[in-house]
């Protein structure tokens, strides 16, 4: 069961680099129809930045939300190519942040992902945290210290009053689909990794880190979700490669109906 039965489910489709904004209106289109408002499940789905705008216009907030699938910290001037938490204000509900192609591919560095929470945060956004060990780190015996970094560090500027706006995502970046030689996470080893996650919450915001809500993603799909979801301490999944798929996605929602 999860970890706290007041609290909400949270399924996110991160696309990544994929579709079209014609694709992506589509697919939005078809989810809305396939689904069900479920009250206590909030569905999210993070689109390429092109689409957000016109996808904002188009979706039934009540069923469904956006989240961007990054954001800049400085609100505005000279950063060529770059999108602000401001200009995103009003469009997204919500953004993933240090995802780990974002550290690993575009090197960002805890410092920016700090940055970029508080700014989410500024703007009224709710930022889901991307934290998670690399293979060699889990081989080398550094998973809780990483874990531990990547959490106080990119909520270094987050103060005690706004962690309840905060979502954490636990991705250990060898079980993510797209990693050279992806391996799926075990449920104990998720349970271990949140375990430390709720602690590290609760180590620097008391009692009130206790509400943050966590997320898994790595691999996830239809046949592995529920497995997922009934880790002690876990509110919900970010899926990648499988939230591509229509009917795999809404057959992981169900999943979290189901289970919950
Ligand atoms: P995956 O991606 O589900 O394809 O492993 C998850 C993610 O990278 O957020």
């Amino acid at each position: 069961m999860c970890y706290n039965k007041l609290m909400k489910t949270y399924i996110v489709g991160n696309w990544k680099l994929n579709f079209t904004v014609g694709e992506a209106s589509i697919y939005l289109h078809k989810l809305l129809k396939a689904m069900p408002n479920y009250r206590d499940i909030d569905v999210i789905v993070a689109p390429s930045t092109i689409a957000l705008q016109p996808l904002s216009l188009q979706v039934d907030r009540h069923k469904i939300k956006l989240a961007a699938q990054n954001g800049f910290y400085r609100d505005y001037g000279a950063f060529t190519g770059e999108t602000s938490f401001s200009q995103l204000r009003g469009i997204v509900d919500y953004a993933i942040i240090g995802h780990s192609e974002r550290r690993y591919i575009f090197r960002e560095d805890d410092k920016m992902v700090m940055r970029k929470v508080a700014a989410a945060i500024r703007n009224k956004i709710t930022p889901i945290l991307c934290i998670g060990e690399t293979e060699s780190e889990r081989t080398f015996g550094e998973t809780a210290d990483v874990i531990r970094d990547q959490l106080s560090g990119g909520l270094s500027e987050v103060g005690d009053d706004d962690i309840d706006k905060v979502i954490i995502a636990y991705e250990p970046v060898w079980a993510i689909s797209s990693a050279k030689s992806a391996k799926l996470a075990t449920p104990d080893e998720v349970a271990d990794a949140v375990a430390l996650i709720r602690k590290t919450l609760k180590d620097l915001y008391g009692k009130a880190g206790e509400n943050v809500p966590v997320l898994f993603g790595g691999s996830v799909n239809p046949s592995n979700a529920g497995a997922y979801l009934t880790v002690p301490g876990v509110n919900g999944l970010l899926v990648g490669g499988s939230s591509l798929i229509l009917s795999e996605f809404v057959d992981i929602i169900e999943t979290a109906k189901r289970v919950r």
